[in-house]
């Protein structure tokens, strides 16, 4: 092929994956300075015939909403793999395609493992994708960095007895975190963080695609922090904001008590109070609920 056609092949394909990033409703690309000024000396002459090219030209100047932005944070964001990606991208896809994007698309964000420095593995979510009740809670723990995988820790453990007193196991629910990865503590030291705003800020897109993918009848925070991430919100008592619904993209939210927190704290009455939450799940997605379930912790305490 001779060089100019070789030029003019890769425009119409780069103006043709553009048309359809504008189509499946994308908004913003994060494109390296190198990419645009090779773009740029491919703008199109005003006698150009090419049908296509002159469309997208015309409409590439008419909206700048798919504006190329070469500005600095383009430069430090270095890859493509930053673009936030729309849960629309996600339509049409089986729910464990859709998943798999997700995953890839965490994978290849370079911002992640500046953050995480320390991290071994990524912790994406696990269970069933057809699930009516997804778990979700804040970043994983030590544990869970070590397996790649969600409340496998002794905080997990509580979890899954709170599954199984609800009549259900780990396969029937899914069980992810608002932060793909463990936040770093300070070398040698033990234990687990709390994740800052900007982890949560930076994994929040992932779970509520997540969220999107396998469109649950009831999701049931666990914890402030998971409340902070999925609302979006600084600052969350959970104190005050357990027990009573919420909504998330149109689907009913229950927040709760982490099970970390009853793990430390062992009153009846803080165990209590989860058990009514997870009541209201069972009758929110029309379980059957046993008069044993019922009187759990009525002659407790
Ligand atoms: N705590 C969490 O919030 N998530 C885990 O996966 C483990 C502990």
């Amino acid at each position: 092929m001779a060089q100019s056609t070789t030029s003019a092949y890769l425009r119409e394909s780069v103006i043709r994956y553009l048309e359809i990033c504008e189509n499946l409703g994308q908004r913003e690309m994060l494109l390296s300075p190198e990419t645009v000024e090779a773009l740029q000396k491919f703008q199109p002459q005003a006698d150009e015939t090419n049908p296509v090219s002159s469309r997208v030209s015309a409409s590439m100047q008419r909206q700048p909403s798919l504006a190329i932005r070469a500005d600095e944070k383009a430069q430090d964001a270095r890859d493509v793999s930053s673009v936030s990606m729309e849960s629309r991208k996600l339509d049409g896809l089986s729910k464990a395609a859709g998943l798999e994007v997700i995953r890839q698309e965490i994978l290849s964000n370079r911002r992640l493992p500046e953050l995480f420095r320390r991290a071994q593995n990524m912790v994406f979510g696990t269970g069933n994708t057809d699930a009516r009740i997804m778990f979700i809670g804040e970043a994983p723990g030590a544990d869970e960095d070590r397996w790649g995988e969600p409340f496998v820790g002794a905080a997990g453990k509580l979890l899954d007895k709170m599954i199984a007193a609800m009549g259900l196991e780990r396969k029937d629910v899914y069980i992810c975190n608002v932060v793909k990865y463990r936040p770093d503590m300070p070398e040698g030291s033990r234990g687990n963080r709390k994740p800052t705003p900007e982890e949560l800020a930076q994994c929040r897109p992932y779970v509520m695609q997540q969220i999107a993918v396998i469109r649950p009848e009831v999701i049931v925070g666990l914890g402030a922090t998971a409340l902070e991430g999925l609302l979006d919100q600084p600052r969350v008592s959970i104190t005050r904001l357990r027990g009573s619904w919420r909504e998330l993209d149109g689907i009913p939210l229950m927040p709760t008590f982490h099970p970390a927190y009853l793990l430390h704290n062992d009153s009846i009455s803080e165990k209590r109070k989860v058990w009514e939450d997870l009541l209201q799940v069972m009758e929110k997605t029309g379980m059957p609920i046993s008069e044993k379930q019922l009187r759990f912790f009525k002659n407790k305490g």
